[in-house]
């Protein structure tokens, strides 16, 4: 049996699979199946009231899983699926509870990494996936970082190389009377509107159980610092009596044996593709603390700054 063969057969058979998708690694189960579903929030040690995002092979679909599709869902759908957006529609009847976190919505999405289309057309059905990690911490973009964060906890592992977004989907809510981004991508919000044909509103600091908009999500184990340009070298010099890293796009004056130096590209794609990947690696080195140049401040860089806000303490 191939691969996918395999892993669909463990899917629907309850188990959960690791799967690539563009974005980042997904922990998958049949979200049609509640059992199913719980070996993902236990493998994950997540929070049982988190939504998951469930994912489609084609927008025929769509309807399975939610109700009351606005027009501008398909328009989108059309522009950016298969890809990196979530809509969170009004859910379909019998879309369980463990899916849409006992709300009336669901996150739903059709990545276009070629290993996850040929699981979810083999599949036939929706794919409830979180990201492959633990709770709290950072997504895996390889399959080796899946089989780190949750070794015998996750049935199957499908190979799928390095992803190529490297960071979460955008997550736009469509279910209420004006689209929000709940959580920003690497999608351009000036893409989005220039299909919505409207200025969007970013979530406000409370709104909807986003696990992301949890303070203390996609973080190292180190302590991470988020440090304006500017004060970077003289921030370095006083801490690197102990061993540290830095990740700049810029050259970088200081060479210490304490000063691990990574420099990071200088536009926001491949930043993006090698952030989690770099961070992942650092965690491993045994160091007192990562300290990261601030980015831009504009939409190109807005999901990357939101994760490093996020990493940062
Ligand atoms: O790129 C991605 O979106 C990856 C890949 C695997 O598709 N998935 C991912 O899933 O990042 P997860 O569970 O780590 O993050 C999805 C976020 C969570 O913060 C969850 O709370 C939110 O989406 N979410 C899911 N359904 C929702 C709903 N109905 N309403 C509001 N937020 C929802
Ligand atoms: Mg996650």
């Amino acid at each position: 049996m191939s691969m996918v063969g395999q892993a669909v057969h463990i899917l629907q058979a309850g188990g959960v699979v690791a799967f690539p998708t563009e974005t980042v690694y997904g922990l998958g189960a049949d979200a049609r199946n509640p059992d199913a579903l719980r070996k993902i929030f236990a493998a994950k040690q997540r929070p049982i009231d988190h939504p998951l995002i469930v994912h489609l092979a084609n927008v025929d679909q769509l309807s399975d899983w939610a109700r009351e599709i606005p027009p501008v869902a398909f328009a989108l759908a059309e522009a950016f699926w298969p890809g990196p957006l979530t809509l969170i529609l009004k859910k379909a009847p019998g879309v369980s509870d463990l899916v849409t976190g006992h709300q009336d919505t669901v996150g739903l999405r059709i990545p276009r990494h070629p290993v996850a289309q040929a699981l979810l057309r083999a599949m036939g059905g929706g794919i409830a996936a979180p990201s492959a990690n633990r709770f709290g911490r950072i997504s895996p973009t390889t399959a080796q970082a899946v089989r780190e964060e949750l070794g015998d906890a996750v049935d199957w592992v499908l190979e799928g190389g390095e992803c190529e977004v490297g960071l979460e989907s955008t997550i736009l809510d469509l279910s209420g009377e004006a689209p929000v981004i709940l959580r920003p991508g690497m999608l351009d919000v000036k893409q989005i509107e220039a299909v919505l044909g409207q200025a969007l509103r970013q979530a406000s600091q409370d709104s909807p159980r986003v696990s992301g908009s949890l303070e203390s999500h996609y973080a190292p184990q180190t302590k991470l610092t988020l440090v304006n340009s500017d004060d970077l070298v003289s921030y370095v010099k006083s801490i690197m009596d102990k061993p540290i890293a830095v990740l700049t796009r810029s050259s970088f004056p200081i060479q210490h044996p304490n000063v691990y130096i990574v420099s990071m590209p200088v536009d926001a794609t491949h930043y993006a593709h090698d952030l989690y990947r770099v961070l992942r690696d650092l965690d491993k080195k045994n160091l007192q603390q990562i300290l990261v140049e601030e980015v831009p401040n504009n939409s190109e860089w807005a999901a990357i700054q939101d994760r490093l806000k996020r990493a940062s303490r």
